[in-house]
């Protein structure tokens, strides 16, 4: 397995792959690997003749106040799940090389980017379109492979694509779990054992969400309004947002139908975990 550090070098290495006919499936990272971006990589190279890994914290989408610096690393431990998982090559660019002095250049998408995150993280998702969309044209890959932990971003990854035409296929992957239902997360590391014990709370709002959907409840609001209650039996849980929207607009305006998104961020400490889950309501 490669490791480049270099976006010229990167770009010459992959123009002979394409050149050769090679297709090019990418996993966008900020490292700290899990089973969860084991699993992207594994779809990668099951489908591409090349698979690329980056490795990269983008300082762009954290804002103030948030875990840039603490932001756990072990680039030891990354290499050797990229290599294990048969990634042929891993980008670990530094930030002045992704982003070159006097940049004054970023990606915005709205719609999709306001609700939710972008509430509460207002600069969030133009540092994750402009990181992604700087990823792509340096990359050139045929797919790019996303966790669906983070189904918003997901939202707002398509949507940027499809708004300015890249030729990139984005396919999103199943969240992977713990055996209690908690989500993998790079930042479950933040928790304390208190607090990992409590954590599979989300899930199990999650799934009170869905029981009610399927059960034919189509307000939004008393969906919302279990989640929250769910998350409340956990003393150490503070809600952000619950909510129940339609799965491609992320905003609910009137009785839910088709397709739902339940979605959750709750505070833990200083750990802040997201996490979500895909129904369909009961057509009458
Ligand atoms: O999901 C992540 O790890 C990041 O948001 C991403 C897509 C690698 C962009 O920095």
């Amino acid at each position: 397995m490669e490791t480049i550090d270099n976006v010229a070098e990167l770009r010459s290495r992959l123009a002979v792959e394409r050149g050769a006919g090679n297709t090019i499936g990418f996993v966008p990272t900020m490292g700290y690997l899990h089973a969860g971006h084991v699993s992207l990589i594994d779809a990668a190279v099951a489908s591409n003749d090349l698979t690329v890994v980056s490795i990269f914290v983008n300082p762009l989408q954290f804002g103030a106040g948030e875990d840039l610096d603490s932001y756990p690393v072990d680039i030891e431990r990354d290499l050797a799940a990229c290599a294990d998982a048969r990634a042929d090559l891993v980008f670990m660019p530094s930030v002045s090389e992704m982003y070159p002095p006097g940049m004054t250049t970023t990606v915005t998408v709205g719609g999709v980017s306001k609700p939710l995150e972008g509430q509460s993280r207002p600069t969030h998702f133009a540092g994750v379109a402009t990181v992604v969309a700087k990823l792509f044209s340096i990359v050139g890959p045929c797919r790019a492979y996303f966790g669906a932990k983070d189904w918003q971003q997901v939202t707002v990854v398509r949507r940027m694509t499809a708004d300015l035409s890249l030729p990139v296929e984005v396919i999103s992957c199943p969240i992977v779990r713990e055996a209690d239902g908690l989500a993998l997360s790079s930042r479950n590391v933040y928790l304390s054992p208190e607090e990992r014990r409590q954590a599979p709370v989300l899930r199990r709002a999650l799934l009170a969400g869905i029981e009610l959907v399927e059960a034919g409840v189509t307000d939004h609001s008393v969906i919302e309004t279990e989640m929250a209650r769910v998350i409340s039996t956990a003393p150490l849980a503070q809600l952000d947002y619950a909510a129940a929207v339609p799965a491609d607009s992320l905003v609910a305006d009137g009785p839910l139908r088709g397709e739902v998104r339940l979605l959750l961020a709750v505070r833990f400490g200083g750990a802040r975990l997201i996490d979500n889950a895909g129904c369909r309501t009961v057509e009458s």
